[in-house]
């Protein structure tokens, strides 16, 4: 299995693919890989001759106060995750390699990343955007693959490779789930003692929202699957960051379910570990 940090090697290495005829997916990971990262590399494979994946924690989608020192890595573990389900390439650079000390651009995106995560983590998305940019500009990827887990950054990917006319498609991929419903995450690490169990109030109350949706009358008011959805979550003792039912395509808050509804949650566990879930209504 290659390891690649250099941005030139890689960057070489992808251009010798493409002469050769190949494709190539790259799958942007932070490392400390579950079942739900792995399950982008089978994806990638559905659509490209070559996966890539990388590995970089990036500081710069960090804001002050997160948990960007403290957040898990595992490298050597992650790597032979990644070999063991096929991919052919890790491109995981140091930070050094991707910001040197002259770095000055930022890559920022207007609508879709003022509310829900955008609002609750300024900056954010202007880091994700940016890295997201240059691993695409490093790789050369003709698809590249996101998980719906993280629905905002999918749909602020999808709006950046059309606004900057990046000449890759971008493929979003289902939300992997252990086996009581809890969303994987890489954060689920922090999870100590009865935040495991507090935790899947988020996908318990997305759960009971669906089921208001089939069961309620039409036309479907929203304000009464909130009500219920934030009630789930602050009883199981976790904190409501935001819970919204948004078009799936604009993300912009309805009042009314319709075909592109999708419901978003956000909490804080133990006060400590944020997480997200999202799920379509219909
Ligand atoms: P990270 O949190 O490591 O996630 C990498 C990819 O894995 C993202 O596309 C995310 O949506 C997907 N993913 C995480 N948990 C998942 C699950 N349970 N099921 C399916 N997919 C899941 O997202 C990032 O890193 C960063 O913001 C990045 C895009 C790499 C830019 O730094």
């Amino acid at each position: 299995m290659k390891i690649f940090t250099s941005p030139e090697q890689m960057g070489e290495w992808s251009n010798a693919r493409h002469r050769e005829g190949k494709t190539i997916a790259l799958v942007p990971t932070m490392g400390c890989l579950h079942d739900g990262h792995l399950s982008l590399i089978d994806k990638a494979k559905e659509y490209a001759d070559l996966v890539i994946v990388s590995i970089f924690v990036n500081p710069m989608q960090f804001g002050p106060g997160e948990d960007l020192d403290a957040y898990p890595r595992q490298l050597e573990i992650d790597c032979s995750l990644i070999k063991s389900r096929g991919a052919d390439l890790i491109f995981a650079p140091a930070e050094t390699d991707i910001y040197d000390s002259s770095f000055q651009t930022c890559i920022s995106i207007t609508k879709l990343a003022s509310g829900l995560c955008g609002a609750n983590r300024p900056g954010h998305f202007d880091g994700v955007a940016t890295v997201v940019t240059k691993l695409f500009n490093i790789t050369r990827p003709d698809f590249a693959v996101f998980g719906q887990k993280d629905f905002q950054q999918l749909a602020i990917i999808t709006q950046l490779v059309k606004d900057l006319n990046i000449p890759l498609q971008v493929i979003g991929s289902p939300i992997v789930r252990e086996t009581d419903g809890l969303a994987m995450s890489s954060r689920n690490k922090y999870l100590v003692g009865e935040e495991r169990q507090t935790a899947l109030c988020l996908s318990q109350s997305i759960a009971r929202a669906k089921e208001l949706v089939r069961d309620l009358a039409v036309p479907q008011d929203v304000t009464e699957i909130i009500v219920e959805v934030k009630t789930i979550i602050a009883a199981s003792g976790a904190t409501v960051e935001y819970a919204e039912i948004v078009d799936r395509k604009t993300l912009v808050s309805q009042q009314q379910i319709d075909s592109n509804s999708i419901i978003v949650v956000a909490a804080k566990i133990g006060g400590h570990v944020r997480l997200i879930d999202n799920s379509i209504l219909q």
